[in-house]
């Protein structure tokens, strides 16, 4: 049996795309495991997942150090440490150095709650409602320096209905990214999909 891709995961928050990660990886075909599971939020609520799970977590606040490129290093070192070879965001709220994105440039992937490139940065239910588009969905990408730029990966799409309201389609849209994250995760660790040169190779 080939080794399964160790695979780190960082949050935020409610950590549901992180429950959809377990759950993808706990089928034995898997082509990766969650080795660690990293907060910068020590109450977020998806540490309590992982940690049922029995995946390592690890959380400390950005609040403490004096730059961003110091809370990177710290969390930098805390992949190397777990031996992580790819990095999943999931709802992590924190915009990275240039100098962390580029270590782990190819190696490290976002979900985003919209048809990338429309509706960066937060609020973006919101955004979507407020332009009236018909269509929204989301989007697995690789990351760049830029926010919520960065070769696409995976998208899906789901109707705009009349009434939708921000919880409305922010429901809608999770479903479907519970949905690509695991499938995108697998296209990567399986070596189906690269960066090569800015843009997403697929083979
Ligand atoms: C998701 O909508 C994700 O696309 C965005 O933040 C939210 C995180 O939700 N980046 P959860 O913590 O995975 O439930």
């Amino acid at each position: 049996m080939t080794a399964k891709t160790r695979v780190a995961v960082l949050i935020s928050g409610r950590g549901s795309n992180l429950k959809a990660l377990i759950a993808a990886c706990a089928d034995a075909d898997f082509p990766a495991e969650i080795a660690l599971v990293f907060s910068n939020v020590e109450a977020a609520e998806g540490l309590a997942a992982a940690r049922e799970a029995s995946i390592a977590t690890v959380a400390f606040s950005h609040k403490g150090f004096e730059s961003r490129e110091a809370f990177d290093a710290a969390v930098d070192a805390e992949l190397t440490k777990a031996g992580i070879e790819l990095v999943c965001l999931a709802g992590f709220m924190r915009i990275q150095s240039e100098g962390f994105v580029r270590k782990w440039e190819g190696r490290m992937i976002n979900i985003h709650p919209s048809l990338l490139p429309s509706f960066k940065g937060i609020r973006v239910h919101q955004q979507a409602l407020d332009a009236g588009v018909k269509i929204s969905g989301c989007t697995v990408h690789f990351v760049a320096a830029d926010l919520d730029s960065g070769p696409i990966i995976a998208q899906a799409a789901v109707p705009v209905l009349p009434g939708d309201t921000v919880e409305t389609l922010a429901a809608r849209v999770l479903e479907e990214e519970h949905r690509i994250y695991p499938e995108a995760l697998k296209l990567l660790a399986e070596g189906h999909v690269q960066l090569d040169n800015g843009r997403a190779v697929f083979t």
